[in-house]
């Protein structure tokens, strides 16, 4: 793939796109150097670096500070930073707040919703950014909704999430990602767009998948989601590690 910074993020971004999350140096550089496509710096932080239930109160700032983080790591791939919840809540905030991320290094930002967020992507396009949209279960209305609940499970449910996708498309998202749906809504979303589609907990039809790194690399181990893959013993590697160096601690006294 060619990564020159001088491409557009449609043609840094290939079928099957590959996207994860990351949130520091050593793992943006890693994930990088593994050739992974798209870094989002996720909100999913405020769970799985700062261990808060949800991703409710993660601050822009902290967004910001990860972003910087990941930016020095990654050198090729595409930097998504997420706009935390209430720092997008009008156009103009999602513009000023958009603009922090994209000068900490993020090459675009995502926001979570569909219509309602239309008037903002526009504004954002208007100004230079490039977005990403998120459809399906929203983390950020985890408290409205009462808990994470999948979502496409009904034709009006289907029919609301294509609408969506179409708005956002036409607004000017390079991409959408589509979280926790039944395969079907997935797959009747992304024959409705040309834009790539990036699922997670969605099926095998998106044009890409995304991906919580400590999910993947088994880092976390106390919560995997029921769509997750473990592909690696991070924490049992850690724990292996630390046990070894308590034995020299012991050892050389
Ligand atoms: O915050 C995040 O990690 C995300 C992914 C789950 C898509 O939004």
């Amino acid at each position: 793939m060619d990564h020159s910074p001088t491409l557009s993020l449609a043609d840094r971004l290939e079928r099957p796109i590959s996207a994860i999350t990351a949130y520091d140096y050593p793992m943006a550089r890693l994930c990088d150097e593994a050739g992974i496509q798209m870094i989002l710096v996720g909100d999913s932080l405020g769970m799985v670096v700062a261990g808060h239930p949800d991703t409710t109160s993660v601050t822009l700032e902290q967004i910001i500070y990860h972003t910087e983080m990941v930016s020095r790591g990654a050198k090729h791939a595409v930097i998504v930073a997420d706009l935390p919840i209430h720092t997008y809540d009008d156009p103009e905030m999602a513009l000023q707040s958009s603009r922090q991320l994209i000068a900490a290094g993020a090459d675009a930002v995502k926001l979570e919703g569909g219509l309602g967020q239309i008037e903002k992507v526009k504004k954002l396009r208007a100004s230079g950014i490039e977005v990403c949209g998120h459809l399906g279960m929203l983390p950020q209305r985890v408290k409205e909704e009462g808990g994470y609940k999948k979502k496409g499970k009904t034709g009006a449910e289907v029919d609301g999430m294509v609408e969506a996708a179409k708005a956002l498309e036409e607004a000017g998202v390079f991409a959408i990602v589509l979280e926790s749906m039944l395969p079907s809504a997935a797959e009747a979303i992304t024959a409705a767009v040309q834009v790539p589609t990036i699922g997670i907990g969605a099926g095998g039809q998106c044009d890409g998948e995304i991906r919580v790194l400590h999910d993947v690399i088994g880092s976390s181990p106390w919560f995997v989601p029921p769509f997750a893959t473990v592909h690696g013993n991070v924490a049992e590697v850690t724990v292996d590690a630390l046990a070894k160096y308590l034995e020299e601690i012991q050892s050389t006294r």
